[in-house]
């Protein structure tokens, strides 16, 4: 079959790799939430071949996309469907090494995102690396005229959904538990985030 190919994951690719680079430890389970069509599954899973990578879509009609991405690569699991802004879901997929997010989080609502955060950071085993990737605002400003742009688009569409400040991801990231590693500026305007789970649990203060 000839599979969907989204032009921004043929771009952000590779500049999303230098980063995963340094921080896709060399073995272990990767979880990718909204693959979409399945090209940063196939990209990563070919460059970091000690990984056991799961992909998954909220959509059913991705899984066939991915299927075809990501054919003849050993270490990709058969796509999998993940609402990753239904609650609860890390009960489910829980002790990964590594999770991706890519451009998700200005498509839905506050709420969804505080959902997605707050589970895929209990999707992190011990040492597990939460990394996110997208548009932001940043002190609750857009920092560009497309950014901008973009942003009143999907507000018209759904007031619901848009540009979320980079500030308060890293708060729900933190109170998720994780420890913030890095906040890196990408092409086009867009940030990468990776937070981690830290391999000890700090032990409560004496009360
Ligand atoms: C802009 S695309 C990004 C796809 C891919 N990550 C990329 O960068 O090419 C957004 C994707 O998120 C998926 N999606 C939307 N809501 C979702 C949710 N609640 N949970 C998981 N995936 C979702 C859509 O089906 C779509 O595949």
């Amino acid at each position: 079959m000839s599979a969907r190919s989204a032009p921004a994951a043929e771009r952000n690719a590779e500049p999303i790799a230098q980063v995963l680079d340094r921080h896709a430890p060399e073995t272990g389970r990767a979880l990718e939430l909204a693959s979409g069509t399945g090209q940063h599954a196939a990209a990563f899973a070919r460059r970091y071949p000690g990984l056991d990578w799961q992909p998954t879509d909220a959509d059913p009609a991705a899984l066939p996309d991915i299927r075809a991405w990501t054919e003849g690569c050993a270490n990709i699991r058969a796509p999998a469907h993940l609402d990753a802004a239904r609650p609860g879901w890390a009960a489910r997929w829980s002790g990964f090494d590594l999770v991706l997010l890519v451009n998700l989080l200005h498509l839905i609502s506050d709420t969804d995102a505080g959902t997605v955060l707050t589970e895929a950071a209990h999707a992190l085993g011990p040492g597990g690396r939460f990394v996110l990737y997208g548009p932001f605002r940043r002190d609750g400003r857009l920092v560009s005229a497309g950014d901008a742009r973009f942003d009143a688009a999907l507000r018209a569409r759904d007031p619901a959904i848009g540009y979320k400040d980079v500030e308060a991801v890293e708060d729900r990231l933190r109170a998720g538990g994780l420890v913030l590693c890095e906040r890196v500026g990408m092409p086009a305007d867009n940030l990468l985030l990776v937070a981690a789970r830290p391999l000890f649990a700090a032990r409560p203060e004496p009360g």
